[in-house]
C-alpha cells in the first residue's frame, strides 16, 4: 500500500451485493491502495446459507466503519477522492440498497461523481488490477472471460474494459450454486465451494462417475442435472436405513463432483477460445478461486498458446477493489450517475 497525492485518480469502491461488506480505494484503475472486507460468513453459516434480512442489517451496521477503514488504510480522505463506484446489481435487493444508499449519501455530501457498477462486470474488472500476477491490459484484448460465481456461470468476450459480449450463459444452477448445494447434501457446511474443495483433497476424483453436462454445441452451462446425479448417488449409498456416508466416501464424492464441474467449465471455456480465436483468457468470480479449476485451465491454455489471467483468490470472491476498477473505466466512458441510481436483483434472461 502506498500513499496518495493530489493529481491521482482515486476511486472509492463499495460492494454490498451479498454477504460481504467491502470497500476499497484504487488508484488509476489499477493500483490497490486499500481493500477492506467484513465477511458475514460466520453468522450465515449458522443457517446453512445466506439470510437476506440479516445480510442487509449487517451491511447497515458495518458499512460506515468499513468505509472509514478503507480511507485510513489508503491514507486519504473524501477530499482526495475522484469518484465513488458502487455495485447496484445483480444481487440481494436489501443488501444492494444499503451500499447504493450510502454511496448516494456520500455523493450528495461531497459532490464526487457517482457510478453504479454491474457486479459481474466488476468481477471481470478484477483482472485489470496490478496485484494480479499477470494483469489484463487493454493490449491483451479481445479476451475471453469465464465468470463463475454463486449465481452465474457465463462466458463473455471482452472487447474493451467496459464492453462485453455474452457468448455462454447459466441455464439453471450456476457453478457456485451447484457447489453450495452439493456441500449441503454432503453436510460440509457453508460456503460450499471452499468446503467441497477442502474435502476433495482427500478424495478420489474417479471414485464416482458423475455426468459432464453439455447443451448440444452451445457454450451455455447447466449444472442442475449434475447436482441431481450427486443426490441420487448419495441416496443409493445411504440405502434404506439412510446412514450418512463415511468420511472417505464423502471425500470421494466431493472430489468426483469437483472434477465434473471443473471438466465442464474447462471444456466450454476452451471451446469458446477456439471459436473466438483469442490469445488471452481471464477468469472471475468466487469459483475462480478453485485451485483445481486454475490448474486445469493453466494446463489447457499452455497447450494452445493462450495466456491465462487469474486474479488472486481474494479478488475472485466478492471485494470492492473490482468495483473501484470497473468504476474507473465506466467514469472514463460515460456520464456519471445521480441520485436516481437504482438497484436491480437479477440479470435480464436471454430467451
Ligand atoms: O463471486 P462470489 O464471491 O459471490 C457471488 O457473486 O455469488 O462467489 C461465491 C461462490 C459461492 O458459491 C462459493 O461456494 C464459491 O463462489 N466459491 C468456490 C470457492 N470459493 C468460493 N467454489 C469452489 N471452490 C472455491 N475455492
Ligand atoms: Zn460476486
Amino acid at each position: 500500500m502506498t500513499c496518495a497525492c493530489a493529481s491521482e485518480e482515486l476511486i472509492l469502491g463499495i460492494e454490498t451485493s451479498c454477504d460481504e461488506t467491502a470497500t476499497a480505494v484504487v488508484k488509476d484503475g489499477r493500483q490497490v491502495l486499500s481493500s477492506i472486507i467484513a465477511s458475514q460468513e460466520q453468522i450465515h453459516s449458522l443457517f446453512g446459507g445466506i439470510v437476506p434480512e440479516i445480510a442487509s442489517r449487517k451491511h447497515t451496521e458495518l458499512l460506515m466503519s468499513v468505509t472509514q477503514k478503507a480511507l485510513d488504510q489508503a491514507q486519504v480522505s473524501f477530499d482526495n477522492l475522484s469518484g465513488i463506484a458502487v455495485t447496484n446489481g445483480p444481487g440481494l435487493i436489501g443488501s444492494l440498497l444499503v451500499g447504493v444508499s450510502a454511496a448516494k449519501a456520500y455523493h450528495a455530501a461531497t459532490g464526487l461523481p457517482l457510478v453504479g457498477v454491474n457486479h459481474l462486470q466488476a468481477h471481470v474488472a478484477a483482472n485489470f488490477a496490478e496485484v494480479c500476477e499477470k494483469p489484463l491490459r487493454e493490449a491483451d484484448l479481445p479476451a475471453v472471460c469465464l465468470i463463475v460465481s454463486g449465481g452465474h456461470s457465463d462466458l463473455v468476450t471482452i472487447a474493451h474494459a467496459t464492453d462485453y459480449e455474452v457468448i455462454g450463459l447459466t441455464r439453471d444452477d450456476a457453478a457456485g450454486e451447484a457447489f453450495d448445494k452439493a456441500a449441503r447434501v454432503l453436510q460440509l457446511g457453508y460456503p460450499g465451494g471452499p468446503a467441497m474443495a477442502k474435502a476433495a483433497e482427500a478424495g478420489n476424483p474417479e471414485a464416482f462417475a458423475l455426468p459432464r453436462p453439455r447443451i448440444s454445441d452451445s457454450l451455455d452451462f447447466s449444472f442442475s442435472g449434475l447436482k441431481t446425479a450427486l443426490i441420487r448417488q448419495v441416496q443409493e449409498l445411504q440405502g434404506e436405513d439412510e446412514a450418512a456416508p463415511d468420511e472417505q466416501t464423502v471425500a470421494d464424492l466431493a472430489a468426483s463432483f469437483q472434477a465434473a464441474v471443473v471438466d465442464t467449465l474447462t471444456r466450454n471455456t476452451m471451446q469458446a477460445i477456439e471459436q473466438s480465436g483469442v490469445k488471452h483468457l481471464a477468469i472471475a468470480g468466487g469459483v475462480a478461486a478453485n485451485r483445481l479449476l486454475r490448474e486445469r485451465l493453466s494446463e489447457e491454455c499452455a497447450g494452445v498458446g493462450v495466456e491465462l489471467h487469474c486474479p488472486p483468490p481474494e479478488l475472485c470472491t466478492d471485494n470492492a477493489v473490482m468495483v473501484a476498477v470497473a468504476g474507473h473505466y465506466l467514469l472514463m466512458t460515460r456520464e456519471p450517475d445521480n441520485l436516481d441510481l437504482d438497484v436491480f436483483s437479477a440479470m435480464p434472461r436471454a430467451c
